[in-house]
C-alpha cells in the first residue's frame, strides 16, 4: 500500500504548529502512567459522573472524556483534572456535534443538496459557538466517507458520492468550527472520520467489511482526506471497516504512509469506539495487547472508549516492542492540541455569560440552510409554487407533517423535539384562519401499515384545493448501525399515497428521510415531489417558503437516486467499460420473445428491468424558473499544463420567475494509463438570473483539476484528449473538448 501511494502531492499549508517548549518540558516531567493517561479517551455520560471516572482524572488516567455537555458537570470534571491531578493537563471534552448542537441544521447529505460551502461553514460556526458554550472542546465531525449506497444508513452524516463536492464541503465544515484559530472563542477542533472506505460497507450494511481497489482508494475515496488535511483539521477517526485485509484501525500503510507521510498530518489521530479492541473480532489479533501494538504502530494516537491502551502500553514499551519516542511523539500531539485550544490557560467554561443556544442567526442560518438542501424533483404542470391568495384551503397529511423528534434527523444528542418547527405547526403560524388547513396524519408513523387513518386523509384531501403530504423515514431509520435493504417508503405510506391520488386533488408530496428513497413507484403518483432530507429545527418554516414560492428551491441531489434497489450500486463517476450502453440497443424484458435464442443482447452495461440509467442523476434538482443554456467556449483547444482553461457558457433566464441555478463542470480524460470515470465533477457555480436576464458564466480548470493517482502510483495529469460539459446535473449539458499537451 505505502509503495502506491508514495507521490501524493504535498498540502499546500500544512497543519503543523511550532511545538512550543512547555509541552516538551511538561512531558519531560510526565511519569509513564500520566504519559498512557492522555492517550485514554472515556464515556462520561451517567448522571451523576461516575465516581470512577473523576478518580481516574484525578490520578492522571485520561487524556479526553465523550459525551458530557453542560458546562456545570464539564468545569467539575476539569477541576478534577487541573486542580487536583499531580501535573493539572487538561481534559478535553468531545462530543458527536454532527448537524449542529441545539439549532439543528439539516444532516450533512442535506447540507451537501445545498452545494453551498459558505452556508455549511456558518451553520457549523453557529454549532461550534453553542457547544463550546456548553463546555466542548472537540467535535467528531465532519464524516466525509463518499457512499454509493443508500441502503447504508449513515450515509445521511456524509456529503454523498462525489469526491470533490465532498471534499469542498467538507473543507467548509472543518472551517466553520475552526474559525481563525483554535483558541479563539466559540470553536471546536474539528474530526475528519472515517479514515478510510467506511462508506464502501458490502451491500451498504454499516460495519460490513469493504472491497475498494487501490486506485479508487487513492482516487475517490482518499481525496477528501487530503482536502481536509489541506484545510487544516485538526484530528482525525479511523474507520472501524477493513480495507483489503487489515483493519483501517491498523493500517501503518494508509495512516503513517499517507496520511502523516506524504500529507504531513501532524495533528490527532484518534480510534473510534472500542475500534482498538475490535481488531480482535477482525481476526488480526488474539488480544487487546496485540491490538495495542498494532495501533500504535499504525499510528493511532488516542483509544477511544476501550482500555488496550492503559491496560498494555507499559508492559510493552518494558518488553521493547514499543519505544518511549513513540509514545513521546503520541502525548506530544495531544498536548499540542490542548494548547492551540488554549485549555492551559482557560481550562474552565464560563457558567455565568452563558452563549445563547437557538439565537436568531443560528436559527436563521438553520432555516436558510434546510431551504436550500430541497431538491425539486418533479413539477408537473408547474403545481408548485402555490399562490396563497388563490387557495381556500390545504390539506396537510403523512406521518411527517407533525413530527418534530422525526424531521430532526439521525444522531443528534443535544437538539430537542421542542424546538423544532414542523411544516404543520409552520403553515398555521403564517396561514392563522386565513386558510382552511385540513390536517390529517394517514399513519401514525412512517412505518404503520394500518390503513385505519386512512379515510380521514382521504377525506381531508377530497376537500382541499391542494394537498401537501409528508411522507419519509423517521430520524431512527437512517444513520449509524440502521441500514436499510429495502430502501422504498417505509409501511403503508405509498398505498397511502394512491389512495389520496384516487381524489383527484392535486398532490405535492414531500419526502423528508435520512437517505435517497426508491420512489419509482411513487412518482406517477403525485404532481409535485420536494426532497427535504431530514432538515431539522427550521424544516417546517424553510418548506413552506418554497411551497408558496416566497423562495425557489436550489437543492441539487449530492448523490444519484437509483429505480429499484437492484441497481446498487449506482453512482455518476463510473467507468465507462468496454461495452458501455447505447440507448438505442437497450432490449428491455418485455422486448424478448419467449424462448428466444441466446443471444448478447445489446451487448453493453444495462439491467434488463431497468436499464442503466438512474432515476434521478447526481447534480439534478429543478427550480421554478427556465433556464436557458448555450455558447460554451473555451479558452484554448489545445491547453499548456502551466495553463488554465478558462470555460463560458451564457445563461439566460427564459421564464417569467427568478432563476437559480448551479452550474456543474465535468471533465472526462478520454484515454489514460488507467482506465477514467465517464465523469468528474470539478467545478460548480451558482447563478441568479432575473427574469429575462442574460449572462456569461466563467468556470476555470486547471492541470491540478486533471490530475488523478497513475498506474505508476504517481499523481499528476497525462496528456491527450478530454471532454468537457456544463450543465445543470451530471447528465446531459453543453459538451466541449480539449487536448492537454
Ligand atoms: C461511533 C461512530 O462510528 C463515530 O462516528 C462516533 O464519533 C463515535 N461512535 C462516538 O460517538
Amino acid at each position: 500500500m505505502t509503495e502506491t501511494m508514495t507521490l501524493y502531492p504535498a498540502p499546500a499549508s500544512p497543519a503543523a504548529a511550532p511545538v512550543e517548549d512547555f509541552v516538551l518540558a511538561l512531558i519531560g516531567r510526565m511519569t509513564l502512567e500520566e504519559k498512557i493517561g492522555q492517550l485514554q479517551q472515556l464515556d462520561a455520560s451517567g448522571d451523576p459522573v461516575p465516581e470512577a471516572l473523576v478518580a481516574a482524572v484525578r490520578a492522571g488516567r485520561v487524556g479526553a472524556v465523550i459525551n458530557r455537555t453542560d458546562p456545570v458537570t464539564c468545569n467539575a470534571l476539569q477541576r478534577a483534572a487541573v486542580e487536583q491531578s499531580r501535573l493539572g493537563i487538561p481534559l478535553l471534552m468531545g462530543r458527536d456535534v454532527i448537524h449542529g448542537f441545539r439549532t439543528i441544521a439539516p444532516i450533512p447529505l442535506g447540507q451537501a443538496a445545498s452545494w453551498n460551502p459558505d452556508l455549511v461553514r456558518e451553520a457549523a460556526m453557529h454549532a461550534a459557538h453553542e457547544a463550546r458554550g456548553q463546555g466542548v472542546h472537540w467535535t467528531f465531525s465532519p464524516m466525509i466517507d463518499i457512499a454509493r449506497d443508500p441502503r447504508w444508513g449513515r450515509i445521511a452524516e456524509g456529503f454523498g458520492e462525489d469526491p470533490y463536492l465532498t471534499g469542498v464541503l467538507g473543507q467548509a465544515m472543518i472551517e466553520g468550527y475552526q474559525g481563525a484559530g483554535l483558541d479563539q472563542p466559540g470553536t471546536l477542533a474539528a474530526c475528519v472520520k472515517h479514515f478510510v472506505g467506511y462508506g464502501a460497507s458490502e451491500a451498504g450494511r454499516d460495519y460490513s467489511t469493504t472491497n475498494i481497489p487501490p486506485n479508487e482508494l487513492a482516487n475517490i475515496y482518499l481525496e477528501p482526506f487530503r482536502m481536509a488535511v489541506e484545510a487544516g483539521v485538526a484530528t482525525l477517526m479511523t474507520s472501524f471497516s477493513d480495507i483489503d485485509g487489515i483493519p483501517a484501525t491498523a493500517h501503518a500503510g494508509l495512516l503513517q504512509g499517507v496520511l502523516r507521510g506524504k500529507w504531513g498530518f501532524d495533528g490527532v489521530v484518534v480510534s473510534d469506539w472500542n475500534a482498538i479492541n475490535e481488531l480482535i473480532p477482525h481476526g488480526l489479533c488474539e488480544g487487546p495487547r496485540e491490538a495495542a501494538l498494532e495501533a500504535v504502530h499504525a499510528g493511532v494516537d488516542m483509544e477511544m472508549a476501550g482500555s488496550a491502551y492503559a491496560d498494555h502500553l507499559a508492559n510493552l514499551l518494558r518488553e521493547g516492542h514499543v519505544s518511549a519516542a513513540q509514545i513521546d511523539a503520541m502525548v506530544e500531539r495531544l498536548l499540542r492540541l490542548k494548547q492551540r485550544l488554549g485549555l492551559f490557560e482557560r481550562p474552565y467554561t464560563p457558567v455565568e455569560a452563558a452563549v445563547p443556544l437557538l439565537s436568531s442567526r443560528a436559527c436563521a442560518v438553520s432555516r436558510q440552510l434546510a431551504l436550500e438542501s430541497f431538491v425539486l424533483l418533479q413539477n408537473t404542470g408547474d403545481l408548485l409554487p402555490l399562490d396563497a391568495s388563490r387557495l381556500r384551503s390545504l390539506a396537510v397529511v403523512g406521518p411527517l407533517a407533525d413530527a418534530p423528534h422525526e424531521q430532526i434527523g439521525t444522531w443528534v444528542f443535544d437538539g430537542h423535539a421542542d424546538d423544532t418547527i414542523t411544516p404543520l405547526a409552520a403553515l398555521r403560524a403564517r396561514f392563522g384562519e386565513a386558510m382552511e388547513i385540513r390536517y390529517a396524519p394517514g399513519l401514525s408513523t412512517s412505518r404503520a401499515r394500518s390503513p385505519e387513518l386512512f379515510g380521514a386523509a382521504e377525506a381531508a384531501v377530497r376537500g382541499a384545493d391542494v394537498a401537501l403530504v409528508i411522507l419519509g423515514e423517521e430520524s431512527i431509520l437512517s444513520g449509524e448501525a440502521h441500514s436499510r435493504a429495502d430502501i422504498r417508503l417505509p409501511g403503508a405510506q405509498s398505498e397511502l399515497l394512491e389512495r389520496l391520488r384516487a381524489t383527484g386533488t392535486p398532490l405535492i408530496t414531500v419526502i423528508l428521510a435520512g437517505r435517497p428513497l426508491v420512489l419509482t413507484a411513487d412518482l406517477p403518483r403525485t404532481d409535485a415531489v420536494l426532497y427535504g432530507w431530514h432538515p431539522g429545527t427550521m424544516g417546517g418554516p424553510a418548506l413552506v417558503d418554497l411551497v408558496f414560492g416566497d423562495a425557489v428551491p436550489v437543492g441539487k441531489l449530492p448523490v444519484t437516486f437509483p429505480k429499484s434497489v437492484g441497481q446498487i450500486p449506482i453512482y455518476y463517476n463510473h467507468k465507462n467499460t468496454g461495452r458501455p450502453p447505447v440507448p438505442a440497443e437497450i432490449v428491455l424484458i418485455d422486448d424478448i420473445e419467449v424462448r428466444a435464442k441466446q443471444t448478447s443482447l445489446g451487448m453493453s452495461a444495462f439491467h434488463l428491468d431497468d436499464g442503466y440509467e438512474p432515476l434521478f442523476p447526481f447534480g439534478f434538482g429543478l427550480t421554478y424558473g427556465k433556464l436557458e443554456l448555450g455558447d460554451l467556449r473555451l479558452s484554448a483547444a489545445v491547453l499548456d499544463p502551466s495553463e488554465t482553461l478558462t470555460v463560458t457558457v451564457t445563461a439566460r433566464n427564459t421564464g417569467p420567475r427568478a432563476v437559480t441555478e448551479t452550474l456543474q463542470l465535468y471533465i472526462r480524460d478520454v484515454a489514460a494509463s488507467l482506465t477514467r470515470p465517464v465523469r468528474e465533477l470539478k467545478a460548480f457555480q451558482r447563478i441568479h438570473l432575473a427574469p429575462g436576464e442574460q449572462r456569461v458564466v466563467r468556470l476555470d480548470l486547471t492541470a491540478r483539476d486533471l490530475a488523478f493517482h497513475r498506474r505508476d502510483g504517481s499523481f499528476g495529469a497525462e496528456a491527450g484528449a478530454f471532454r468537457l460539459w456544463v450543465g445543470t446535473s451530471a447528465a446531459g449539458g453543453l459538451e466541449g473538448a480539449f487536448t492537454l499537451r
